[in-house]
């Protein structure tokens, strides 16, 4: 995923692009790019950050103004590196000035590109891009409109895009088709990018651009038509974001600050919908399924990295406490199997983004296959919360880290409410869906006491960071815990660090233990302590040296590991959302000593919007 924004209005562009690519720096950071359409068109591009882009256009006057595109890549097509850079261009010799920049894949590129080779075109970089850029160009004829319209006709994939031609430099073009693009409305000025990140400071009015269909951008006027030319109405919405919501504040990293939002987020991602006084959950996103989901046969849930394993939570909870057999799928791996969905099946999509092509793709080849479909997202709007049937929203604001945090707790948090309302129309009974309730409603508060612990930890890490190889067990729902503290710790630290079931480690992964090897085993009070006591001991005897997460007045386990971290007391089901804090904790505190990038870490972009 890359970002985008382009402006068309009366202000100084160069600020306000640059401004908005930095918000959008998440989303990719390879290379970046900058057009200008300022008496004739400029171009900037650079490897790395935005902040090298911005030194070589800040003090130059061509770039001095009001209408121009710019873009953060996270390259799919082509190395990182100048030429592959965004915006590109339609070709030099013949072409009209037209510069494009991007957001996802065109798939025909290599036909269009020996199509437009044979017309004489010529290329400089390998990027689909350029190929579409040089269509664009081939199919200009005055209108920069209709020639976008035009060239999206031919072309098959995802993208997200803005035009500009220096032929006509009072327009801006942008269109999308399965990557997102929202287009800020202020006065007499259009602030588009592809996350509302990038727009919340100048406007909090904008409409999303549907698949397939393109915006006409003056400085007074738009118009959207889709790519055949019909014309549409976009209805004006309010930006739910507030400025607050993505600056960093006191804190030192965006990661930081969200997992330290954990307690105030779960709240408000409860709020309305927990009632512990009357044993009741209220899910309106979904009541109009409330039936079908009662009856349902199957649940499966789909999802990729961190949202995958909140969904692997999710099918203990629904099994458990709703007796319906539950399956959980990487969605890269079940949208290209032959999968069977048997009648009755509900297919539930997790995702913070709601744009990861992968996760995208399953729930839709589940829709097709005849399975109802809903969504536990957090973008409002995205494309999985707009295709799927039905859906609950996180509700845990913008998530701006790449590690995902807050995110995952919001999934967590909304898949047990999905799993208690579907099981108190089973075989749930009131007291235990009451005590569950109460639990649920006082994790906020847990939560935060755990936060409190964060300088016990950063010396508890401060005494393992050196080591390469790390290890992270539990059982029950804090295995799909230890899976995800081990992919907090990679993401960010680049240790290499493996998560896997507490009683899996005998078969074959216990002979990566030696001397002070770190292993974080989450070891909370429940059915399966005894046995993960006995993991430890395993452990221990091979001279690995134990973290343990474990519950609160629990002193017993101490002679069994090397450092502990408690948690609160709380219901086995609910457990996940309390032990992933110290192991979010551990991760940040492991990148912090290893002087990484916590906010931006090699290789990564926020959300994959790619295959
Ligand atoms: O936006 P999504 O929740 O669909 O993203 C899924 C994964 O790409 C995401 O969780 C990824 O694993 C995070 N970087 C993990 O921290």
């Amino acid at each position: 995923m890359c970002g985008i924004v382009a402006y068309i209005g009366s202000k100084p562009a160069r600020e306000l692009l640059l401004e908005g690519l930095k918000r959008l720096e998440y989303r990719g950071y390879d290379s970046a790019g900058i057009a200008m359409l300022n008496g004739g068109l400029h171009v900037a591009r650079t490897m790395g950050r935005v902040s090298g882009l911005e030194e070589m256009v800040i003090d130059d006057e061509a770039f001095n103004g009001t209408i121009g595109i710019a873009h953060t890549r996270w390259a799919t097509h082509g190395e990182p590196s100048e030429r592959n850079a965004h915006p590109q261009c339609d070709d030099g010799k013949k072409g009209h000035g037209i510069r494009i920049v991007h957001n996802g894949i065109i798939e025909n590129y290599a036909s269009l590109k020996t199509y437009l080779k044979e017309r004489g075109h010529e290329f400089t970089s390998d990027t689909d891009t350029e190929v579409l850029a040089h269509l664009i160009g081939e199919l200009y004829n005055g209108n920069l409109e209709t020639a976008v319209q035009a060239a999206l006709r031919e072309v098959t994939g995802a993208y997200a895009i803005a035009v500009v031609c220096e032929e006509e430099p009072d327009v801006l073009v942008v269109a999308r088709k399965g990557s997102p693009l929202i287009v800020g409305v202020g006065k007499d000025e259009y602030v588009v990018a592809s996350d509302s990140s990038a727009i919340v400071a100048h406007t909090t009015q904008a409409f999303l651009l549907d698949d397939e269909t393109v915006a006409r951008l003056t400085r007074d006027s738009f118009r959207t038509t889709t790519v055949e030319n019909v014309e549409l109405t976009p209805e004006i919405q309010e930006l739910e974001y507030s400025l607050e919501q993505i600056e960093l504040g006191d804190f030192d990293h965006f990661m930081l600050k969200e997992i330290y939002e954990q307690p105030a987020t779960l709240k408000t991602c409860m709020q309305g919908r927990v009632n512990a006084i009357d044993g009741n959950i209220v899910l309106g996103g979904v009541a109009e399924f409330a039936e079908q989901l009662s009856k349902a046969k199957r649940i499966l849930l789909l999802g990729q990295g961190t949202a995958l394993h909140a969904a692997m939570i999710g099918e203990y909870l629904f099994e458990g406490l709703a007796g319906i057999p539950t399956e959980v799928e990487f969605a890269s791996e079940f949208r290209y199997r032959n999968p069977i969905v048997e009648e009755g099946t509900i297919a539930i999509a997790v995702s913070q983004s709601g744009e990861t092509a992968d996760t995208l793709a399953a729930v839709q080849e589940a829709k097709r296959r005849g399975a109802i479909t809903l969504g536990a997202v957090n973008v409002v709007g995205s494309t999985i919360s707009r295709d799927t049937d039905a859906g609950v929203y996180l509700r845990v604001g913008p998530e701006i880290g790449v590690a995902s945090t807050k995110a995952f707790i919001g999934q967590v948090a909304v898949l047990t409410m999905l799993a208690t309302y579907v099981g108190r129309r089973h075989h749930l009974g009131k007291e235990l869906m009451t005590e569950l309730l109460a639990a649920l409603e006082a994790m906020p508060m847990h939560i935060e006491k755990v936060l409190g612990e964060s300088d016990h930890i950063l010396q508890i890490t401060k005494g393992v960071v050196d080591r390469d190889n790390w290890l992270f067990l539990g059982r029950g729902t804090n295995y799909p815990v230890a899976l995800e503290g081990a992919l907090k710790l990679k993401e960010i630290s680049y240790i290499h660090a493996e998560g896997m079931p507490a009683a899996e480690m005998k078969h074959g992964p216990i002979a990566l233990i030696d001397k002070g090897m770190p292993v974080v085993i989450v070891a909370t009070k429940g059915s399966q302590y005894e046995k993960v006591i006995g993991n430890m001991e395993e452990v221990r005897s091979r001279g690995g040296h134990i973290i343990a997460v474990a519950t609160e007045g629990d002193t017993a386990i101490q002679k069994h590991c090397d450092d502990v971290i408690y948690v609160s007391d709380v219901p086995e089901p609910l457990q996940p959302l309390l032990s992933v804090i110290p192991l979010q904790l551990i991760a940040y505190h492991a990148a912090v000593l290893r002087g990484k990038d916590v906010d931006k870490p090699r290789n990564l972009a926020k959300s994959v919007t790619v295959e």
